[in-house]
């Protein structure tokens, strides 16, 4: 039996979605553990290209269970909207999808506030995704939270959802100036999101417990990055859920001693979306070419992401926050046409060397990166299915990253599709 996390380790969009369905054919459950609506995974299987925002990535693959755990946070309307969107494609869901009664339900007023919440910090806002996320765990951490087994009793959501809606209808028209949410027609909407998710709303600890007894393969599909670790990130740019392996463990309700491998997923250089600290950020040509090669643009809001070098000072990091004990590297082909490649290797605060990613966000805004310049290979990797026949230079700075980060590289991505990798030692 294994139990494997996988994780991104930088600020998200590292190509968890392929690795997970690279990954899918050789296990039962696929698990979604945190985050919701936000998240944007790309799956492409020859000309189809999909994208799964709540649904997990394993989803493509008829014979694999997934499921939506507790730790999770479901927006109704999205995932009625992304459920119907899959069965159009043929894809098959009735008793391959399962909900977690547990988690955590993402309703109108949870988007608005955030949308508010966002305006109405102008300069220092999060750069959220708007999809109203923050307010949804704080009311859970507030214990003011709608959950998915109220959605499927529509007199017991009403009586959930008055007294919290008239709280936050308060907000939203006289602090936010924004159109209070109707009760009525909320209730009305979200009994019908209810009869459609019905099905699909199962008690997943079983289903999760019968697995493990009898010793399947499981994946639990970690989504955005440790660097957006609502504890571990760069706060409070980062998001409200806990992204790195033990966050996994607790949002899919498996006890962190049975997880067997943390495999993390890192991007051959960095990018992130929205604001914050990004000290390798790069704002000249280069960047532009990562952007564009990479096709940085957000899969969940179009936002064109923010591109720069490798930092092999916070992938070092989230090496050890995540306990990973082997990586799989994505868009190595993005870097193919540069002359000259960098690792950022340490940081520069006010004349000090600091080889470790600090814990204060001012001071990591300030830093000035310190790099390790590499020759690029100027030839082709794309599609790459062979480590061998990778030029000795795109090989030594693969080499590079491992040594760095002070871990193996198991998997080297070389494109979209599911044959563009190169796996070097088996994870199964
Ligand atoms: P939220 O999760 O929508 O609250 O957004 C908080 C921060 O996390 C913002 O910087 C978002 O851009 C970022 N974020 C959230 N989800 C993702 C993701 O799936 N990929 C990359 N960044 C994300």
């Amino acid at each position: 039996m294994a139990i494997v996390a996988v994780v991104g380790l930088q600020w998200g969009d590292e190509g968890k979605g392929k690795i997970i369905d690279l990954l899918t054919p050789q296990v039962e459950l696929v698990i979604r553990c945190q985050g919701g609506a936000n998240a944007g995974h790309t799956v492409v299987v020859g000309e189809e290209r999909y994208v799964f925002h709540q649904i997990p990535s394993g989803i493509l693959h008829a014979h694999t269970r997934c499921i939506l755990g507790a730790g999770t946070v479901i927006d109704p309307e999205a995932l009625v909207e992304e459920i119907a969107q899959l069965q159009a494609r043929g894809v098959p869901l009735h008793e391959r999808l399962f909900i977690s009664p547990k988690a955590h339900l993402s309703l109108p007023y949870h988007r608005l506030l955030d949308q508010g919440r966002e305006a109405w910090r102008g300069e220092q806002r999060i750069g959220t995704t708007g999809r109203g996320i923050g307010p949804t765990y704080a009311d859970k951490a507030t214990r003011c939270g709608l959950r998915v087994h109220h959605l499927l009793h529509p007199e017991q959501f009403r009586t959930a959802v008055t007294p919290v809606l008239a709280e936050k209808n308060f907000l939203l028209e006289h602090f936010f100036h924004l159109p209070p949410v109707d009760l009525e027609a909320l209730c009305r909407a979200y009994a019908a999101y209810g009869e459609t998710l019905r099905p699909f709303v199962r008690d997943t600890d079983s289903l999760v417990r019968d697995a493990l007894q009898r010793g399947a393969h499981v994946l639990l599909e970690g989504a955005q990055g440790t660097l957006l670790d609502l504890d571990h990130g760069t706060y409070p740019y980062v998001t409200s859920s806990n992204t790195c392996a033990s966050g996994l463990c607790s949002g899919a309700g498996i006890a962190p001693t049975r997880l067997t491998h943390v495999l993390g997923v890192l991007k051959a250089y960095t990018t992130r979306v929205g604001m914050g600290p990004f000290p390798t950020e790069l704002h000249d040509a280069t960047g532009a070419l990562l952007r564009e090669r990479g096709q940085e643009y957000g899969a969940t809001t179009g936002r064109s992401r923010r591109c720069g070098w490798f930092d092999a000072v916070s992938v070092r990091y989230s090496v050890w926050h995540n306990g990973v004990t082997s990586l799989a590297l994505t868009k190595l082909d993005v870097l193919d046409p540069l002359p000259r490649v960098a690792l950022c290797t340490a940081y520069r605060y006010k004349g000090t060397l600091l080889r470790e990613l600090p814990g204060d966000t001012a001071v990591l805004a300030k830093v000035e990166p310190v790099y390790e310049e590499l020759p690029g290979w100027q030839h082709s990797t794309r599609g790459l299915t062979d480590y061998t026949a990778f030029p000795a230079a795109a090989q030594r700075y693969i080499e590079r990253i491992a040594e760095l980060v002070e871990c193996d590289i198991a998997i080297v991505s070389t494109g979209d599709s599911r044959t563009e990798t190169v796996v070097r030692r088996p994870l199964f």
